[in-house]
């Protein structure tokens, strides 16, 4: 249940940005700040969007996730062990991780109090992780399918553009 006051229709408001974020993907630059200016898009734009960001998995002697582009406050988690926290739980689990309550969630890292909710979207390449896209909220419980729905389509777009590009770390 959201508590918020939107401009308009969740529905109307996410596809208006699925369209953008096609646009934005499709411009002739490096993907990395393509990418960096489709989390801008999202953080400023979806009011329940406080920090939006993408982790790369590198697969060295354990697997870990390393921070790529975000927009929102700079966190001190840049690299994240799989199995740590609700980014490690969600590439393990290879599946969306939808946390309404981060307070009632054990195994999760907290970048700042303000931090309420938090979805987690893995980028799946040939059935591998290859990133995440994390979303962290200062609303309670306000994700719903359409969130589900627009970050799976972006992850599923980014992953058919990222084949054979080296992704690191950038802090
Ligand atoms: N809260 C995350 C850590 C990353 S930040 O949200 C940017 C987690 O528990 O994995």
């Amino acid at each position: 249940m959201r508590h918020i006051v939107y401009a308009m229709d969740i529905s109307t408001l996410f596809a208006q940005l699925q369209g953008k974020c096609l646009q934005l993907l499709n411009q002739p630059q490096p993907l990395d700040r393509n990418l960096r200016s489709i989390c801008r898009l999202l953080q400023e734009n979806v009011p329940h969007y406080d920090w939006v960001g993408i982790y790369w998995a590198l697969y060295g002697e354990s697997p870990e996730l390393v921070l790529g582009p975000y927009a929102g406050a700079p966190t001190e988690h840049t690299r994240i062990a799989f199995g740590q926290g609700i980014c490690g739980q969600a590439a393990e689990r290879q599946a969306t991780f939808v946390v309404q309550d981060v307070a009632a969630e054990q195994n999760y890292l907290s970048c700042s109090l303000l931090v309420k909710s938090e979805i987690v979207v893995p980028i799946l390449q040939g059935g591998k992780v290859i990133g995440e896209l994390d979303i962290d909220s200062h609303t309670p419980a306000p994700f719903m399918e359409e969130d589900r729905g627009l970050l799976e389509w972006l992850a599923a777009e980014i992953a058919s553009r990222t084949q054979g590009l080296p992704l690191g770390l950038q802090e």
